[in-house]
């Protein structure tokens, strides 16, 4: 039996994509992409889903709506395609202990950062990138972690480092850690902790 697992996304996917990608190799044995999510509407994340056979919802928090209502609808959501794991891939969204607590060690997330640099709540997409450029580090890279009930708190999983340019940019610089860090990354430890959750069952 694979791990079933749910990607949860916020964007434009390029993460979700190398899953696909590395599925489509052969790369990813013991899991299963049995749905994706988005909270917000319009993703290109949902597009990419679509195309490559897998099930995409929205699920998308209500202004106003409190979080535990927000993630109740979440929770049935993963209860009802039966998720054994979960990855963060671009979801800007912060989840409550209360959540985790309910998939321990079953939820990963790919930060663009060596944690614990530039990281923690308010440190995501191209802040992350434009903090390391204002400190002035000259290496930064990706660090793909268990999520815990502290914002990029969980242990760490794998972590790849990427020279800093000096004429590098927010966005280049974001590139430059997707292609080198990111899409090679988070596809290995998907597998590695859908293998060790599948040995688990
Ligand atoms: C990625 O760089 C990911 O590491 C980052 O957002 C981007 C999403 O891109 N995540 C965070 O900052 C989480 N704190 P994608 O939608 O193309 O995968």
């Amino acid at each position: 039996m694979k791990t079933r697992i749910a990607v949860l996304v916020s964007g434009g996917g390029t993460n979700l994509q190398a899953l696909i990608d590395a599925r489509d190799r052969g790369e990813l044995p013991h899991g299963e992409l049995a749905l994706v999510v988005s909270n917000k509407e319009g993703a290109y994340a949902l597009e990419r889903a679509e195309k490559a056979g897998i099930p995409a919802v929205v699920c998308q928090r209500a202004k106003g709506e409190p979080r535990g209502d927000f993630e109740a609808r979440l929770l049935a959501i993963l209860s009802g395609a039966k998720i054994d794991m979960i990855i963060l891939a671009g979801f800007m969204a912060i989840l409550s202990a209360d959540f985790v607590s309910r998939y321990p060690e079953r939820i990963i997330n790919i930060h663009p950062s060596l944690i614990p640099s530039f990281c923690g709540e308010g440190y995501y997409g191209l802040r992350v990138h434009r903090a390391a450029l204002d400190y002035g580090v000259k290496v930064t890279g990706a660090t793909v972690h268990f999520v815990n009930e502290v914002p990029d708190g969980g242990r760490i999983i794998a972590q790849k480092a990427v020279d800093i340019m000096p004429d590098d940019t927010p966005e280049t610089l974001q590139r430059r850690v997707m292609e080198q860090a990111e899409w090679i990354l988070l596809p290995r430890a998907a597998e590695a902790v859908a293998k060790e959750l599948g040995m688990g069952e």
